[in-house]
């Protein structure tokens, strides 16, 4: 008899194990960058040549070596080894890496706001 009251703990159990698996497919997808186009990211990628310093899958010529293979970006935990990786710290890094980073050696691009997002969603498509 105790097993029958069991039962209904073991299906909880399941339903519990279940919501987690779902709730880990969801971090498993790439974070999203609202109003960033990926296929712009590519372009501007090419166009900022950040082939110069980094290997970037997917870009013609990219394969410098001052700065980090940019082919697992997407789903590093952290940006340039301390920044959360979140799109909003990405941009920014994008924009002004000295900021989050006092001494790096990424220099600032000059990429508008808009075209950090573009290019933050291109780096997430890198995994
Ligand atoms: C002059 C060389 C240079 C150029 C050009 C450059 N970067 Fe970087 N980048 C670096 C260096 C060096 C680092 C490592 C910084 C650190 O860890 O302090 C870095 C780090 C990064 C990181 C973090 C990588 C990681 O593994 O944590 C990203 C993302 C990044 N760069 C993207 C870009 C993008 C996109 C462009 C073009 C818009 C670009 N970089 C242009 C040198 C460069």
């Amino acid at each position: 008899m105790a097993l029958a009251r069991l039962a209904p703990l073991a299906s909880l159990a399941c339903l519990a194990c279940l919501v987690l698996l779902a709730g880990c497919a969801d971090e498993g997808s790439p974070p999203r960058v609202p109003g960033g186009d990926a296929r712009q990211g590519l372009r501007l990628v090419t166009q900022y040549q950040c082939g110069a310093c980094h290997a970037i899958p997917g870009v013609q010529g990219a394969a410098g070596r001052a700065g980090p293979a940019l082919d697992t970006i997407g789903r590093l935990s952290y940006i340039a080894g301390r920044i959360p990786n979140q799109p909003a710290n990405m941009q920014h890094w994008l924009r002004a890496p000295h900021a989050l980073k006092p001494g790096t050696e990424m220099p600032p691009m000059g990429l508008t706001e808009q075209e950090a997002r573009h290019v933050a969603a291109f780096l997430y498509t890198l995994r």
